[in-house]
């Protein structure tokens, strides 16, 4: 089978590396560089060292990536897109422009391809290309994957969910089935609003869940006491669980932020208070540890990574980079200790060594501890718990 993946990004790279240990691969995207670094058998972004046996060096190797349409589209049965849907700000709907366009090329180039989306879109989105091009193949698959595991959890998913009841969706179930033979994963046909709506009821569902436990430990900072001893004793509740749920200065990533605004444009017509709060209890906890870190040091305030997670080369939608701006409104002094950003003036003074960036901080801000800055300790502030995501 020919698959073309049409976006060279975490989730199209990921799913390229997946369909082409038994397809013929083709990546299509806008971006000369990374179309470059997979000729070369690089990766466009910034694996884990633990994700490094994942890949299949010989897979690599037989993957192509074009910008020349003709090239990527013909004789194609399968394309995936996986092009970016960002935010349009609060209270506006996700932008879809990128991958309309792309579904109108595939239409030229590919007629009688099976399109199947993975990118993040609106619920109903699915339904009205389908109406909009009289056809019945232009089906939703989300994508549940974590930017920091992005290979891992393509390669092992929770759960595959194809958005098409009908033959279609079958023949997309049985594409998967024999991507995924040697693993055990639950397959679910539904329609292609209801697939929608699982992929952004679930990111919902972790932004609240985050936000929940971020105000937990918001009451505990207020109270004196001990946010790991509370959480911990919740989380042997089975019905709890004791994942998701460590305190940081706010959820983030290129996902959870865009996925529960999109949420909660949809809930503007439905009787509801919790899906559109989460987004303002995010914004207080911001505003909240802003002040706590202010209030904890006089001096230069130092932030340790702007990366929403450990292990993680993304800064989209970060809540440290919206604490600093915070931080950096008051007038501030603001030192940044980042290896992947050598400078950005509006943020703070980077420095490329630790040492040097620790003796200059009155405090070090750190989202997540790792053993690198554990010497540090009588300077760190963080709301880290469990050392995880
Ligand atoms: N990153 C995640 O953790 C994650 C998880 C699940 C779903 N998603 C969704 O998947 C989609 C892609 O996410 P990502 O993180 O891989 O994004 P990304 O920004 O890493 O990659 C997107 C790629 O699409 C390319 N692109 C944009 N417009 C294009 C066009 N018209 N034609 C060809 N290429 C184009 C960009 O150049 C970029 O390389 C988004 O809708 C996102 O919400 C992301």
């Amino acid at each position: 089978m020919k698959i073309a993946v049409i976006g060279i990004g975490y989730v199209g790279f990921s799913n390229a590396v997946l369909f082409a240990k038994s397809n013929e691969v083709v990546l299509f995207d806008i971006d000369k560089s990374k179309i470059e670094k997979v000729n070369n058998a690089t990766m466009p972004f910034e694996l884990p060292s633990e994700e490094n046996d994942l890949l299949d060096k010989e897979t690599i190797k037989r993957l192509y990536a074009t910008d020349d349409k003709v090239k990527a589209y013909t004789n194609t049965d399968v394309v995936i897109i996986s092009v970016s849907t960002d935010s349009l700000g609060e209270g506006q709907p996700l932008n879809t422009t990128n991958v309309e366009s792309v579904i109108s090329d595939a239409k030229q180039f590919a007629p009688n391809a099976v399109i199947v989306i993975r990118s993040t879109i609106p619920i109903g989105f699915t339904k009205r290309m389908n109406e909009k091009y009289n056809c019945d193949n232009i089906i939703f698959v989300p994508e549940f994957l974590r930017e920091n595991k992005a290979l891992y959890d393509t390669i092992h998913p929770t759960r595959v969910v194809v958005g098409d009841t009908g033959a279609v969706g079958q023949r997309i179930t049985e594409l998967f089935k024999k991507a995924y033979e040697n693993c055990d994963v639950p397959f679910a046909q539904t329609s292609s609003s209801e697939a929608e709506a699982v992929k952004l009821f679930s990111n919902t569902y972790l932004a609240m869940r985050v936000a929940f436990f971020n105000e937990l430990d918001t009451y505990a900072l207020e109270n004196d006491m001990d946010s790991k001893a509370i959480i911990t004793g919740l989380g042997y509740d089975p019905r709890i669980g004791d994942g998701y749920n460590n305190p940081s200065l706010g959820y983030g990533g290129y996902c959870l932020p865009k996925d529960s605004q999109q949420l909660a444009v949809i809930y503007s017509q439905i009787p509801s208070v919790l899906i559109k709060n989460i987004i303002e209890s995010n914004k207080l906890r911001k505003e909240y540890m802003a002040q706590k870190i202010m209030d904890s040091c006089s001096g230069a305030i130092g932030f340790y990574r702007l990366t929403a997670k450990a292990n993680s080369d993304s800064f989209r939608a970060s809540a440290v980079v919206d604490v600093i701006k915070i931080i950096k409104s008051q007038g501030r002094e603001v030192l940044i200790y980042e290896p992947l950003i050598k400078q950005d003036d509006n943020l703070g003074v980077f420095y490329d060594d630790l040492q040097a960036f620790a003796n200059a901080s009155g405090i070090i801000v750190a989202n997540r501890i790792t053993p690198e800055i554990e010497e540090f300790k009588q300077k760190i502030f963080s709301r880290d718990c469990f050392n995880r995501d």
